[in-house]
């Protein structure tokens, strides 16, 4: 399966999306439990958030994480290249530029998406980052801004970044509607357009073409790296995480690791229990995020009840653990008698 698919660019093949407040360094843990190979990115950090803010909030991260690399929004060259050159110096493995959030106050801020309209701004900004750094520069943006529909118009956005020394575009294949729409909406209503994005890989063969938007199946993964380099999963690896553990042995040629869905949540209340210890991390800041590791699996919704309860938040994370695998057993049970409980 491997060999059929474009080969330079087998860092990318796979790849969860950035997700403001979801893909924090400890979702990034647990998809890494989950994938030894896929690429994870961060939450967008604004270069304003790391000129004015905690670094070390923004920018810490676990030595197992890698490959990760670090999503920036920003415009300004200078302030790119100071904030690219903080995440090389904290270990990410690839700066990523956001030219693709939709939301108003990005848009006050001259980033994300509007930035298409300036493809001159983010070739400076692109250069200015990759003068400042060796690991790679890269781009995600959308395949259009508001009405525009031409593909003439993410050619050009791709073919001037790129002549600024990026290499790897990650497209969110549907448009970003400047107006009207919340973010929300713009991830779901603006038609995805596939075969836009297929069409730059036939045009620029030798950068890195990445896919993102709407991809929910293995099937798709495989459907798009027929024409593609990689595809970037969002909203289904963040709700349904467990097919993750397919990818090393299906997409990148390891051998299959025996895993279990017990062994991850035990691993996590480990990590819970470290974090508590180092940092003072509450366990429910992590636990969200690993909600999903039963989606579809009987008893599955007990135990994440169980795990969102706010009741049992004064509880170590082990006797949490403990409860949930109780409801677990239960659930599984009861729909063994009663047909599908715990949906
Ligand atoms: C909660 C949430 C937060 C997001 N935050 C970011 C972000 O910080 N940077 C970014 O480039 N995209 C962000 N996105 C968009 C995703 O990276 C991705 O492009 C989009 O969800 C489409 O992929 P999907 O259909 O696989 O989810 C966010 C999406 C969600 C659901």
């Amino acid at each position: 399966m491997i060999g059929e698919y474009n080969q330079p660019s087998s860092g990318w093949r796979l790849s969860v999306a950035p997700m403001l407040d979801w893909t924090d360094k400890h979702c990034r843990y647990f998809h890494r439990l989950l994938t030894r190979r896929a690429r994870l990115y961060t939450e967008m950090v604004t270069t304003g958030a790391l000129m004015h803010g905690s670094v070390r909030r923004h920018l810490r991260m676990d030595a197992q994480e890698h490959p990760v690399a670090l999503q920036l929004g920003g415009s300004e060259p200078r302030e790119l290249a100071v904030a690219a050159r903080l995440g090389e110096a904290w270990g990410y493995d690839e700066i990523n530029l956001n030219c693709g959030c939709p939301s108003e106050r990005v848009q006050r801020g001259a980033f994300g998406a509007c930035l298409m309209a300036e493809p001159n701004l983010v070739a400076d900004g692109v250069k200015a980052m990759r003068d400042a750094v060796r690991i790679p520069v890269t781009v995600k943006h959308r395949i259009g801004i508001d009405r525009v529909e031409s593909y003439d118009f993410v050619r050009d956005f791709v073919g001037c970044v790129s002549e600024a020394g990026c290499s790897v575009f990650i497209v969110h294949a549907r448009n970003a509607w400047l107006q009207g729409l919340s973010p929300k909406e713009n991830r779901e209503v603006p038609p995805l357009r596939y075969e836009l994005v297929y069409r730059l890989k036939q045009d620029f063969p030798h950068l890195t073409i990445v896919i993102n938007g709407g991809i929910q199946t293995h099937a798709a993964i495989v459907t798009h790296l027929g024409h593609v380099d990689g595809a970037m999963l969002g909203r289904q690896a963040y709700y349904d995480p467990w097919p993750m553990t397919t990818w090393d042995a299906d997409f990148y040629g390891e051998p299959p690791q025996p895993l279990t869905r017990e062994a991850v949540e035990e691993a996590m209340v480990a990590y819970m229990e470290q974090e508590a210890r180092e940092d003072g991390t509450p366990w429910y800041a992590i636990a969200r995020h690993m909600l999903g590791l039963y989606h579809g699996q009987r008893g599955g919704r007990l135990w994440r009840q169980v795990w969102s309860d706010h009741r049992l938040k004064p509880l170590p994370p082990r006797e949490v653990m403990r409860m949930a695998r109780a409801a677990l057993a239960r659930g599984g049970v009861a729909q063994g008698i009663n047909g599908p409980a715990g949906r």
